[in-house]
């Protein structure tokens, strides 16, 4: 059956982004017979050990105690299930000196969602007619943002400024505040920090500075701190969240060793919580009790911040230091490759200046030595215009083991080397790869 799609039929039935190139990955390794792959493609945390411990330890708890019927057998409030908001409510207040309320606190399941909810609540259509966009600040960010919108025109994203550091192979990137409008067409904000895929953290100052812009429109400013303090902090370089009236500051469990029970946490006004609670009833009712049950366990306990800056950071800052280390011990130095400064999140982002051939053809070209990587292009969703560098970048996921990412990183700055040699000594036309 082929039934006719609406609009957003249209749009919401169509994979995105990363989820794109997830097929091509998995038909891969499908049908690699028996060849062995380092798949450095995986944006699903790495399982570990005391971070299984504390979520089986809080689920044995939940089993024991007289709560459980009232959790898993009962439909609850859209808002979320009080326990866990009371602790979300309880740890940001002492920990960042707030004073929130629970109404302060929406849950939703996973923070996809949240961000499906405000794009199309804030962003789209008015009933004038008036387009009201989504923006995103600093383009590259979260390939997610690409699919949330029913309204694609809506999202618009902005080329940064770039931070290059020639000598030791690095850059950052920086909004371009020149360039940047929000403006009285302005829906919301979004932007991811630290940031999917580059593991930029842009600064206080300039989340400031974007949220006062926004806030002279009363535009909100959703920050994604899916890998930010307290939990799952996988931020490397310093960084405090940033609160204020039209900030919304969302949060996941997922990188904290939660994705599968989907819990997506937005901490803002009241008033922008209940319009994202409403959405929420009319989309889900609310989300999976459970999981809200054993995270308001971990969060009051104070195990959930204390896993997170002892064991989960740790962890991925020990492999993007391997990273950097081969890198700069293998890759050709007279070659202008940039690695964006790892600052944080679970990836590492490799910019190849002037690269001969575009980032899917590398792909292809590292697959067939064995090294599964992302295209950087499908991280610029709404980013509209050519700009050369969308092609000129690749996402490698700090998941594998540091032995994979040393042995992937060999290949890659070979693979590189013979790219960029081949073409300038014009054995191969351009486009032979
Ligand atoms: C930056 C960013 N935001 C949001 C999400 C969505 O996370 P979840 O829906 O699992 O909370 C992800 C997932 O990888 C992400 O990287």
């Amino acid at each position: 059956m082929n039934p006719a799609l609406s609009q957003f039929g249209t749009q919401m039935s169509q994979l995105t982004g990363v989820r794109a190139i997830m097929k091509d990955i998995i038909e891969t390794l499908r049908n690699s017979n028996g060849r062995k792959f380092i798949n450095l493609s995986a944006g699903n945390p790495v399982i570990l050990p005391e971070v299984e411990q504390l979520w089986r330890d809080c689920t044995q708890d939940l089993l024991a105690s007289q709560e459980y019927g009232e959790v898993v057998c009962r439909y609850g409030s859209s808002q979320g299930y009080t326990p866990l908001i009371e602790a979300v409510v309880k740890d940001f207040n002492q920990r960042y000196n707030l004073s929130l309320s629970d109404r302060n606190i929406l849950i939703t399941p996973g923070s996809q969602a949240l961000y499906l909810y405000a794009a199309n609540a804030f962003g789209g259509r008015t009933v004038e007619g008036n387009l009201r966009q989504i923006v995103l600040p600093l383009s590259p960010d979260y390939t997610g943002y690409g699919g949330v919108t029913l309204t694609p025109e809506a999202l618009i994203a902005y080329q940064p400024t770039l931070e290059i550091d020639e000598f030791h192979h690095r850059f950052k990137y920086r909004p371009d505040f020149s360039q940047l409008q929000i403006t009285d067409q302005t829906g919301c904000v979004i932007f991811s920090r630290p940031c999917n895929p580059t593991g930029n953290v842009l600064s206080d100052e300039e989340v400031n500075k974007i949220a006062t812009l926004a806030a002279e429109y009363n535009t909100p400013v959703l920050i994604d701190s899916a890998y930010a303090c307290p939990f799952p902090a996988l931020n490397f370089a310093p960084m405090t969240p940033q609160f204020g009236d039209n900030i919304l500051h969302c949060m996941s469990l997922s990188k904290a060793g939660l994705p599968g029970e989907r819990i997506g946490i937005a901490i803002g006004e009241p008033k922008l919580i209940q319009i994202l609670e409403s959405f929420q009833t009319n989309a889900c009712i609310h989300s999976s009790r459970y999981g809200q049950a054993i995270a308001a366990r971990a969060i009051n306990s104070g195990a959930l911040a204390q896993i997170s800056t002892e064991i989960i950071r740790p962890h991925y800052q020990d492999k993007i230091e391997v990273l950097e280390q081969t890198l700069d011990e293998y890759m050709p130095s007279n070659l202008p490759w940039f690695l964006h400064r790892g600052e944080g999140a679970i990836f590492a982002w490799l910019w190849l200046k002037d690269l001969p051939i575009n980032d899917w053809q590398l792909y292809q070209e590292l697959k067939a030595v064995g090294v599964i990587v992302v295209p950087g292009s499908t991280f610029f969703p709404g980013l509209r215009g050519n700009w050369q560098h969308k092609h000129e970048c690749v996402r490698i996921s700090l998941t594998a083991t540091e032995p994979e990412i040393t042995k992937a990183m060999k290949r890659l700055a070979q693979v590189v080397e013979k790219v960029y040699v081949a073409v300038n000594n014009s054995q191969l036309p351009v486009n032979s790869y």
